[in-house]
């Protein structure tokens, strides 16, 4: 090496070492340290959560996610497959990462293709020419829509009708806005403990007409239900409708279940009843329509100047959603477009791959002394587990329902979660929840449980129960079980596959 060369390696390894030393000097002159506790005090008091907001807890999801991470149940409580989407969605979103066109912001009320998409889709559902630029609007996930929806309708003191069992997010949402939740419960037709169906609950009409009054602004409707699974008839819609038009109130319709309708039910749009146009919302979710839920996308359809109400929410708080995954579902949705008759339709084939996961769900419920609610929707189960109360020892937890005692224990013990159905009730109605646990069927490896029943705690006639350690390696070791038969034949027998392409 030449002396110059030398020099010059030698002044710029120099520097470079003084580079470093400055940075390592501004890097801990920017260490961030607490405040002295005499200001912590002050810190603490003064920022707290709004008024609007006050008494606000982390909800069951963010609970029982944790509780899930830290004890590795058979997750049966929130509600996505355990397995893979259709081939056709995961390809549409790869084809749209690998254009480099579709990777910055996109129009804030919805992505162009996808609000033609939802247009044509839901114009032909509803028998009426939507407008998709004025009529259609695209948010993060229903969850989304809905928070824009009422948000953007409930004025302080406005009262806002709820269906229990409800989505759970629906009361904080209006008590934000400063609305005052009214609730109604659904309850069984009989209360002689032979309650099968989600049909037998139902609304009192008396309790119904009630609840509405002047300052009544908005119902909120969700059909099939969450976490009942109903499925709303006509007659039942009808008396909402004439209602909401009696009194003039806004329907917000949460239909992110349209699709999984078991026969010989029929999913209603409300929308579409006489008069109900004008003064409907309705919601939907790709999470729910094509199985990716991590996708968070959903979407408000209804009259022009009630979108508009909520796209000045969406507009101020989010702006705009994810441009390539609205691109991808819009693929998705073009693709279904031409196909809507067909069997192969995943709008159609959903429900033949959900139908036996739910007849598996209900039969072994029932085996192991659970006395379960057959959804006539949606991919939730509702069972009363009180026949096994007296297996279960519900000391060791605090909480203040039952539910959520037995759902806690049955996590921590027998390696199973459930989602406690308190959660989806009014204060003054969480008693009537307490009964319950909701389990979610579109899983594939809950086939597993023909074996867990077998083993478990509640199955007194064999063998003896299992040890509680290591309680999902257990589950994973395990073969399909004698219950196989329930599940049709083929590529869906282990309840893994979509056959849909
Ligand atoms: C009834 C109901 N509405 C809305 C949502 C939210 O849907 P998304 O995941 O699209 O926000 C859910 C999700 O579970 C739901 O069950």
């Amino acid at each position: 090496m030449s002396v110059a060369v030398k020099v010059s390696w030698i002044t710029l390894n120099r520097n470079l070492k003084l580079v470093a030393s400055q940075c390592l000097a501004r890097s801990v002159s920017q260490m961030a340290t607490s405040a002295p506790p005499s200001q912590m005090e002050e810190i603490v008091k003064k920022f707290k959560l709004p008024k609007a907001y006050e008494g606000s807890r982390p909800s069951v999801w963010v609970e029982y996610i944790q509780l899930a991470m830290e004890y590795k149940p058979l997750n049966l409580g929130q509600g996505f497959p355990d397995y893979p989407p259709p081939e056709y969605i995961t390809d549409a979103l790869m084809q749209v990462a690998s254009d480099g066109n579709l990777h910055q912001y996109t129009r804030g009320y919805g992505h162009p293709r996808l609000v033609q998409a939802i247009a044509k889709l839901y114009s032909k559902l509803i028998g009426r020419e939507l407008n998709p630029q004025t009529e259609v609007l695209t948010t993060l996930g229903a969850y989304e829509a809905l928070y824009a929806a009422i948000t953007g309708h409930v004025d302080v003191g406005d009262e806002v009708i709820i269906i229990e069992p409800f989505f759970d997010c629906y009361e904080p949402m209006v008590r934000y806005a400063g609305g005052i939740p009214r609730f109604i419960a659904l309850k069984p037709k009989s209360t002689d403990g032979t309650t099968l169906s989600s049909s037998d609950f139902v609304l009192d009409k008396t309790e119904l007409e009630s609840l509405f009054n002047q300052k009544t602004k908005a119902i909120i409707l969700n059909t099939p239900n969450n976490p009942l699974g109903k499925v709303f008839t006509l007659e039942e819609l009808t008396l909402i409708a004439n209602l909401c038009k009696k009194h003039n109130v806004l329907c917000i319709s949460d239909e992110v279940y349209e699709w999984m309708v078991y026969e010989p039910n029929k999913h209603i749009r409300i929308a579409t009843l006489p008069g109900m146009w004008d003064r409907t919302i309705t919601i939907g979710s790709a999470g729910k329509t094509f199985s990716v839920t991590g996708w968070k996308l959903g979407w408000a359809y209804g009259p022009s100047n009630l979108l508009f109400n909520i796209q000045m929410i969406h507009q101020n708080s989010v702006y705009t959603g994810c441009t390539p995954i609205q691109e991808a579902t819009a693929i998705a949705f073009e693709k279904e477009l031409g196909r809507l008759e067909s069997d192969e339709c995943y709008f159609n084939s959903i429900t033949k791959e959900l139908e036996p996961k739910k007849k598996y769900m209900a039969t072994f419920l029932q085996e192991t002394g659970f006395k379960p609610i057959v959804p006539e929707g949606g991919y939730f189960m509702m069972a009363d587990w009180t026949p096994l109360e007296a297996n279960v020892d519900l000391s060791s937890e605090s909480d203040q329902y039952k539910d959520y005692r037995f759902t806690k224990w049955m996590t921590k013990n027998v390696g199973l979660q459930g989602i406690p159905p308190t959660a989806f009730y009014g204060v003054e109605h969480k008693p009537l929840g307490e009964n319950f646990v909701r389990y979610c069927f579109i899983k594939c490896r809950y086939v597993l449980w023909g074996d867990f029943r077998r083993t478990s705690l509640f199955y007194t006639k064999e063998i003896d129960p299992p040890p509680y350690l290591d309680k999902m390696k257990f589950f994973e070791g395990m073969k399909m079980a004698a219950t196989e038969h329930l599940i049709p034949q083929g590529k869906e027998s282990k309840g893994c596959n979509h056959k849909q392409r």
